[in-house]
């Protein structure tokens, strides 16, 4: 190999090398929010070997969640473990184990790697969530909400951690649904950019880039990064 293209292979090997240690490996998921979506997320997340918390404001919501979780995921062993039930009933059991409840997200956020917000659809209320949480959350814990229509920018300045936040847009049913938007706003870190990416690829998702934008143009963007 010439002196030049070995320069170049490992010059190019470094630089690959030192992005890659920069990003965040997500391994505990706090997820914020147990009704539809929120469900959906945690049952991904946990069935991928993330340990995940899913938090609600009550221990009854909880309940149902749970419920809901452990249907979807008979639903999804009978088709992907369809002639080994013993292989499927050993994953229920595995995703079940990474999974727990809280009905108090300050509690369990000192240990997380990624706070995935999936409350009501409202600005207030999350900014609140957000600016509560980020008090209390490590320093590298990136946060992400779910949110459809409300602008990532304004929800990441609730916090001081705006170059640790972005949007995870997960689609409905979630287990079903391939595609996540992973949302960069101005403030985004490459490496919390990344990070998603890598996240959304660890639960078997095919994300795609989108910039953080008003709810009508979302469908424009996405286009225009895909
Ligand atoms: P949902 O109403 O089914 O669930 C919201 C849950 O958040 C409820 O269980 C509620 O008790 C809980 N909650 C509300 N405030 C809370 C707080 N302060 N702390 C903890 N938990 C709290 O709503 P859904 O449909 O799951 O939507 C959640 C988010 O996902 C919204 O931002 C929505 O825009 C977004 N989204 C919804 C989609 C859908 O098809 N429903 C699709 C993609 C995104």
């Amino acid at each position: 190999m010439a002196f030049a293209t070995r320069h170049f292979v490992r010059a190019a090997s470094s630089t690959a090398a030192t992005a890659a240690a920069k990003k965040l490996i997500v391994k505990h998921v706090t997820v914020v929010g147990g009704g539809l979506m929120g469900a959906g997320i945690a049952q991904v997340a946990a069935a991928s070997g993330h340990t995940v918390v899913l938090v609600d404001q009550s221990d009854e919501i909880l309940k149902k969640s749970t419920k809901g979780i452990e249907e979807s995921l008979k639903r999804v062993t009978k088709k992907k473990f369809a002639d080994k039930p013993e292989a499927g009933a050993e994953f229920i059991e595995k995703t079940l184990k990474n999974l727990t409840t809280n009905t108090d997200a300050v509690a369990v956020v000192h240990s997380t790697d990624l706070v995935i917000e999936a409350i009501v659809e409202n600005q207030e209320i999350k900014n609140e969530l957000f600016k509560r949480l980020d008090k209390f959350a490590p320093e590298h814990t990136i946060f992400a909400s779910n949110t459809s229509s409300l602008q990532i920018t304004q929800l990441a300045n609730s916090t001081t951690r705006q170059d640790r936040f972005g949007g995870l847009h997960f689609f409905n049913p979630v287990p079903m649904m391939k595609l996540v938007e992973v949302i960069k706003t101005p403030m985004t870190s490459q490496k919390t950019f990344e990070s998603l990416m890598d996240f959304s690829k660890a639960v078997g998702k095919s994300p795609v880039s989108c910039k953080s934008c008003r709810s009508l143009d979302w469908r424009a963007s996405a286009g225009a990064h895909l």
